[in-house]
This record gives C-alpha cells, sequence and structure tokens, in this order.
C-alpha cells in the first residue's frame, strides 16, 4: 500500500515537473508586445538599425541620414538625454538640425494602433528605456 502511494506522489511529481518545464518554455516564447525590445525591433530597426547605430535595411530609400541612435548620451556629454528622446518620440520637440522630420511621429502612430492612450505612452516610456541600454560608454 504505501509503495503505491509513494509510485502515485512520484507520478504526480514527475506530472507536475513536466508541466512546470513546458509552461516555462511557452513564457519564452511569448513575445511582450509592450516591451522597449520588441517594440525597436517592429517599429524602429528598420531605420535605425538592430543595434541602433543607423544601419538599418530601408535608410537607402531615405532622403537623409538617419542618426546614430547609440551615441546620444556622449553627445550629450554623459547624461541620456531621456526628456529630449520622449519629446521627439512624442512628437511636441523638433529634431535638432532638421526642419520637418523624415522620421514618424511615434505617439500618434502609436494612438492610432492602440485603443487605450496609456498604452500609447508605456510604449513610448518603453522604448526611451530602449534606446538608453544601446548606448555605447562615454569615453571621458
Ligand atoms: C523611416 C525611418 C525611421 C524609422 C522607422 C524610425 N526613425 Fe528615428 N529617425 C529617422 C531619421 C531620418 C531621423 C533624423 C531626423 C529626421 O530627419 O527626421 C530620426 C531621428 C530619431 C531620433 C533623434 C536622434 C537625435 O539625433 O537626437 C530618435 C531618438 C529616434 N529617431 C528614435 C526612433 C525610434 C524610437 C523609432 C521607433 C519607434 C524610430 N526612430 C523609427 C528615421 C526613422
Amino acid at each position: 500500500m504505501t509503495g503505491l502511494i509513494l509510485r502515485a506522489v512520484g507520478v504526480i511529481a514527475t506530472v507536475a515537473a513536466i508541466a512546470t518545464s513546458v509552461d516555462a518554455g511557452r513564457s519564452q516564447e511569448r513575445e511582450d508586445y509592450n516591451s522597449g525590445a520588441y517594440l525597436y525591433r517592429a517599429f524602429c530597426a528598420s531605420c535605425h538599425g538592430g543595434d541602433g547605430t543607423g544601419k538599418g535595411p530601408v535608410t537607402e530609400t531615405l532622403s537623409r541620414p538617419v542618426p546614430d541612435l547609440t551615441r546620444l548620451t556622449r553627445d550629450a556629454g554623459g547624461v541620456f538625454p531621456r526628456d529630449r528622446v520622449l519629446a521627439i518620440l512624442e512628437g511636441t520637440k523638433p529634431i535638432p538640425g532638421h526642419s520637418g522630420s523624415a522620421m514618424p511621429r511615434w505617439s500618434a502612430v502609436f494612438k492610432t494602433l492602440e485603443r487605450d492612450p496609456r498604452t500609447a505612452q508605456k510604449r513610448l516610456a518603453a522604448l526611451v528605456e530602449h534606446i538608453e541600454s544601446l548606448q555605447v560608454p562615454d569615453p571621458r
């Protein structure tokens, strides 16, 4: 009897372990569509390149050079210009040295794609954070 119970417990534990590992596998596969990394890949990498250096596959078709987004901290004297980047994505701040912009106003794009405007704002914040993670170290 005890043997049977132990065997039953063993089977349950094995099933539970398999279920957990399958679940873990699934959650790794599941993409977070609001993460900065995903949004960057989906909306920005075509122009700015996967690594942010501005060598995306569609740059050839643009009449303007695409800026290197990995040097924003360096160019700003060592502090990531978070507010400026957010304002550029929101479209409330013109990009230095450019009259019109070749880049879409991303807040308008995300507000069109999402029913909830808070999602658009969250996406912009996640993108700003992702761009910060792409910064090359300041040599000074
Ligand atoms: C169609 C090509 C294109 C796409 C897609 C694109 N950009 Fe841009 N981006 C540009 C160009 C070109 C500029 C330079 C300013 C201009 O001419 O509009 C720019 C400028 C910028 C700047 C300002 C850099 C600086 O010098 O201060 C930021 C920040 C930026 N982009 C972020 C993003 C993010 C985030 C995304 C994705 C949500 C994105 N871009 C998608 C083309 C693009």
